[in-house]
């Protein structure tokens, strides 16, 4: 095992201030850094993180021509076009409300034939560049997810395909019309890649992500709780609603 650190926590009052403190890194990071590189996830809890980049570029002129985006995975099959498929969400959310290159925002391909070698794909492009930041949450229940690091995950992993855990399914079957549609599979960045950023901020809102918060900053560190890896990095914040640090 790596050497551990101890990641700053910061438990903030209400989940509007977890977005606005997440929101005011990722500015912060652009403004200081136009040719920053991040990667960002998905899920409902950044999704009003987006909404305040948004605001940023459109009324405070922040400037993504240069930002470099990927995300941190997709599921598997998916189509582009589906409704909650993480290509849409990003676009719905961010990507086609701010003036990023296209060419500058990477996604796993839900539509690949071949998982494997899509993963492939992504991983090598992913190794051209070495993120500036990069922005996580965290799954539900006891998954202690992160991207989609599902239990099992080593702390080597590189970007591929993972079965998802039955509690990730169920927790995700809200975003899909029919809930049996929801994917059993997905391509992830691996714990190797988020470890490779120089700084990462965890967010995490809600009593359904508590016992989760708690295990991470105070289990073993190991594949039992993939987000637990995170002690192993030197910058990592976690930042956290009351709700998500009752159990501290
Ligand atoms: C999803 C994503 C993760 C996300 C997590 C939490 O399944 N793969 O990247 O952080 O689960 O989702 P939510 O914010 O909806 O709770």
């Amino acid at each position: 095992m790596s050497a551990s650190y101890n990641p700053v926590i910061r438990i903030v009052p209400n989940s509007e201030s977890v977005d606005h403190y997440a929101a005011e890194m990722v500015i912060s990071q652009i403004r200081t850094k136009p040719d920053s590189v991040i990667s960002l996830p998905t899920g409902s809890t950044p999704e009003n993180l987006y909404n305040l980049l948004v605001l940023a570029h459109k009324n405070d002129d922040l400037d993504f021509s240069k930002v470099t985006i990927f995300n941190l995975d997709e599921y598997w099959p998916i189509s582009k076009n589906h409704p909650s498929s993480y290509a849409y969400y990003m676009r719905k959310h961010l990507v086609d409300h701010i003036n990023i290159n296209s060419t500058n925002w990477y996604i796993p391909n839900g539509e690949a034939p071949d998982a494997q070698a899509e993963s492939e794909r992504f991983e090598a492009v992913l190794q051209q560049f070495t993120p500036d930041l990069t922005i996580l949450g965290i799954g539900p229940g006891t998954t202690c997810h992160i991207g989609f690091n599902e239990k099992g995950s080593t702390i080597d992993s590189t970007t591929r395909y993972v079965a998802l855990d039955p509690q990730t399914r169920s927790a995700n079957s809200k975003f899909f019309q029919n809930p049996t549609d929801t994917p059993t599979g997905a391509i992830t960045q691996g714990i190797a890649d988020i470890l490779r950023a120089k700084k990462i901020l965890l967010i995490a809102k809600g009593e359904g992500k508590a016992w989760g918060i708690h295990r991470t900053i105070n289990g073993e560190i190991g594949a039992t709780a993939p987000s637990s890896y995170l002690r192993c990095h030197p910058a990592v914040t976690i930042m956290l609603d009351q709700a998500a640090a009752h159990l501290l």
